[in-house]
């Protein structure tokens, strides 16, 4: 079981790029299994900080490998951008960053069409973050999407255009919208050749013949399970599987290579763009959480839709993924709060229960609260969890208890140090 697993256990953003930098020294490989651009990895250490899309979370760690898999979709213009950040600040990435061949491109009509998709919907939006990311995977099951590998063919500009025809003809279907396409081509294609110069993998045969070298691989999620195409709140969600399974998908390997699976959460709830939020909270309380969260998001800068943890929620993401240990982010963002709201159950038609009803979408949920005491202090310093104020491990205590998943770690800053290691796991020993 070579392949541990990191992903979000919520509506995305709840701390991975943090946690993958930090863990990422015990491995030898970083993969990113799916998503694409959408993503928005904040990794902050001495003093710096960086935001990753599409480049996994250990890059900055000296001599590990990180992958970019076969599930995740690619605009070569975000992934030069990166790669010249890297640059800036002298990272060194020759012959570490490998992308799978497989790895499906974003091109520049798919953004086109996924902004006019969108203005289409009105009020009905999803609240995508207009990377192309839907449309991309359409031609990725529609079978009519270029891979990166294509791009080394002949006949790979024959099958652009016929692509951009084909993506012309179909935002023709939409409200008019401005996009300045061949500002936009110039760009990629000059990008492209920065993504053709990276060392290219059939990256199912690179990841297992790793694996029976005896290497230990990272698969770093995107994203979030309640973003998840089939089990997040649909249709309000992304277009890629964001859960465990879509490990074996998103890099070609078999099930039974799936060792921990660490799920993230953050001590409260966020949720950016459209659709259902059980425990959302709408006054003063949400917006309290939003400014002392810097709930403001990393890909576009909207403000994050802030709530309550909702355990219903986390039990659900729980049993999607197999989750084997929790890591509990942001509790920092509590310390000014007298009382904390835990939602523990959902009040729907008439009943009490801790399942997601299929209608999400649309029944009304009141959700049951328990409020917790809260410490009321700074948790700046603090290394060990038993140092931690009474409230707070309690408040760590209710929430594993009910989970039933030990908490393994407690963030309590964004920078990479600040992290409680609670008790020892396979990862950490
Ligand atoms: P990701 O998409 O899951 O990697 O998360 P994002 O980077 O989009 O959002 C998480 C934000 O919270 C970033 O700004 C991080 O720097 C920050 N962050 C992560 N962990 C903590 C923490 O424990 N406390 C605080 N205050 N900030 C954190
Ligand atoms: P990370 O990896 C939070 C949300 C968008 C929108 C929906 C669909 O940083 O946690 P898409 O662009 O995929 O078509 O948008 O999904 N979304 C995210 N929300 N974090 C993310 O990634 C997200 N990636 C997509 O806001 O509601
Ligand atoms: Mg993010």
């Amino acid at each position: 079981m070579a392949v541990d697993v990191i992903l979000g256990l919520q509506w995305g953003d709840e701390g991975k790029g943090k946690i993958v930098d930090y863990l990422a020294t015990k491995y030898d490989i970083v993969a990113r299994f799916q998503g694409g651009p959408n993503a928005g990895h904040t990794l902050k250490f001495d003093g710096k900080k960086f935001v990753l899309h599409t480049v996994p979370s250990g890059i900055f760690r000296p001599n590990l490998i990180n992958v970019i898999g076969n599930g995740v979709v690619i605009d070569p213009i975000t992934l030069k951008k990166e790669i010249d950040n890297l640059d800036d600040a002298n990272v060194n990435y020759e012959g570490r960053l490998l992308v799978s061949r497989k790895a499906h491109l974003i091109l520049p009509t798919h953004r086109y069409l996924d902004a006019a998709s969108e203005a289409a919907k009105g009020s009905e939006k999803i609240g995508s973050t207009l990377k192309g990311i839907g449309p991309t995977y359409m031609d990725k099951t529609g079978r009519n999407g270029i891979r990166v590998g294509d791009t080394f063919a002949p006949d790979f500009k024959t099958n652009y255009d016929k692509l951009r025809a084909k993506h012309l003809g179909l935002v023709k279907l939409f409200p008019e919208i401005e996009f300045d396409l061949e500002a936009e081509e110039a760009k990629w294609f000059s990008s492209l050749e920065t993504l053709k110069a990276l060392p290219m993998v059939d990256g199912e045969y690179y990841i297992n013949d790793a694996i029976n070298a005896g290497k230990k691989i990272l698969a770093e999620g995107a994203q979030g399970s309640m973003l998840d195409i089939d089990f997040g709140t649909y249709p309000y969600v992304t277009s890629s599987n964001t859960v465990t399974a879509g490990v074996c998908n998103g890099l070609g390997i078999a099930p039974s290579q799936i060792g921990e699976v660490i799920g993230i959460t953050k001590a409260y709830c966020t949720r950016v763009g459209g659709g259902p939020f059980p425990t959302e909270l709408d006054g003063e309380v949400g917006e309290f959480l939003r400014q002392e969260g810097g709930e403001f998001g990393a890909t576009t800068g909207r403000p994050r839709r802030c709530g309550w943890i909702d355990l219903p929620q986390l039990k659900y993401t729980i049993m999607l993924n197999g989750v084997t240990q929790l890591v509990l982010t942001k509790i920092d963002i509590l310390n000014k709060f007298e009382s904390i709201g835990v939602g523990t159950a959902y009040q729907y038609n008439g009943e009490t229960s801790d399942r997601l009803p299929y209608d999400i979408c649309t029944v009304d949920i009141d959700p049951v609260y328990e409020n917790h005491k809260g410490w009321m202090s700074s948790l700046e310093d603090i290394t060990n969890f038993d140092d931690l104020p009474t409230e707070a491990k309690a408040y760590v205590h209710t929430i594993e208890t009910a989970l039933k998943v030990p908490i393994t770690m407690v963030s309590t800053g964004p920078e990479r140090k600040k992290l409680i290691l609670k008790e020892a796991s396979g990862v950490l020993s």
